[in-house]
């Protein structure tokens, strides 16, 4: 499998990684069990995968402690990413999380420590000098933000921080990162980690009508707010759009003879921009064949395919504009 390096952090990782946020239980994923969990991340490592990616909030810890126990005695193979909720990055809370991380994760290091959502209540400044802090103790070995915007990226380059990644939200359907985040990243050689590739199934051809699409995974701009009761973002959503393009990629997919849910992910991969693109699974089964078809799209791409994608999804694009937090919009979008 292809790998690339993750900014300038010398960190050379899979382009496809194994993203964990589900591992655990929790809110709208139901009863997760945990040796399905670790049979997952076995997986991913058996196809060569060697970068997870998990978060101090998933499910409270438990996916990183799940992520801790799968890497026993494989850990030095592995680079862990994972992200501190930025409500917790004021100087001696940070530290105080790092080391809660850690624990759970059965390590004495993280390979890339990524704030999660821009920091509002306290000083950016403080935080990533804190930060810069942990790295020098070797308890990071890179820092990477998450969810950031043009202004949140500004404010954090500003600090001088070292930044290697901006891990946002991408995928056929969510392209509000091309129009101005991208540019300002390429600018700064800061790469993008692509996370919901497959939009949570979306991508994946499994509904045809956006009344099939379970309430928890109809929150996003895509959809009308009353698709959901836990809909945040108020605006009318962009559904005739989105479920003409994903006939069109599905009518790609079919004249390429590889599954739709390889095309989408090789999509994000075959983007000079990303470094890594986060494989969403909690089965293995489905991992294994996810990655299969994805490698199996690569092979009959060309660059007249991604142009084609990107032509089926403009009017998507279009419709759901620069703003890359696909929950909430306006005054109380997150990112900036
Ligand atoms: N930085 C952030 O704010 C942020 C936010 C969200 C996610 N992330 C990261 O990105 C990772 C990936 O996100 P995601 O899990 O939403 O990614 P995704 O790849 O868009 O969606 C994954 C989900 O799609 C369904 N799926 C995938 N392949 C399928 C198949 N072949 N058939 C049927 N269903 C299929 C599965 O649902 P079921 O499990 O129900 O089968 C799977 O859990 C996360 O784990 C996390 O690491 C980061």
């Amino acid at each position: 499998m292809e790998k690339r390096f993750i900014g300038n952090s010398g960190l050379e990782a899979t382009v496809y990684a194994l993203g964990t946020m589900p591992l655990g239980g929790g809110s709208g994923w139901g009863q997760e069990d945990e040796q399905q969990g670790i049979e997952t991340i076995h997986a991913a490592l058996d196809l060569g995968i060697n970068i997870l990616d998990t978060a101090e909030s998933y499910n409270n810890g438990r996916a990183e402690e799940i992520v801790g126990k799968a890497l026993e005695g494989r850990r030095d193979k592995v680079i862990i990413a994972t992200k501190i909720s930025p409500q917790n990055t004021e100087p001696a809370t940070l530290r105080a999380h790092c080391e809660a991380s850690l624990k759970r994760l059965r390590t004495d290091y993280i390979d890339l420590y990524q704030v999660h959502w821009p920091i509002r209540d306290h000083s950016v400044a403080d935080a990533l000098a804190t930060m810069e802090q942990l790295q020098t103790e070797g308890k990071i070995r890179a820092i990477g933000v998450s969810n950031h915007g043009v202004q949140d990226l500004q404010e954090v380059l500003a600090t001088g921080a070292p930044i290697v990644s901006n891990q946002m939200h991408y995928n056929l359907l969510s392209r509000a990162i091309e129009a101005e985040i991208v540019p300002l990243c390429q600018q700064h050689g800061i790469d993008i980690i692509a996370y919901m590739p497959l939009l949570q199934g979306l991508l994946v051809g499994l509904y045809d009508r956006p009344e099939q699409v379970p309430p928890f995974r109809a929150r996003t701009r895509h959809f009308k707010p009353e698709r959901s009761e836990a809909s945040r973002h108020g605006q009318p959503g962009a559904e005739e759009e989105v479920f003409a393009a994903l006939r069109q990629i599905r009518a790609i997919a079919d004249d390429l003879g590889v599954p739709m849910v390889g095309v989408a992910l090789a999509w994000v991969a075959a983007k000079p921009f990303i470094c890594n693109v986060l494989v969403g699974s909690r089965k293995p089964q489905q991992l294994v064949a996810n990655i299969q078809a994805a490698l199996e799209a690569e092979k009959v791409f060309t660059p007249d395919t991604v142009a084609e994608l990107d032509r089926v999804t403009e009017e998507v694009r279009l419709k759901l504009g620069n703003n890359p937090d696909y929950w909430q919009s306006g005054e109380a979008s997150r990112s900036r």
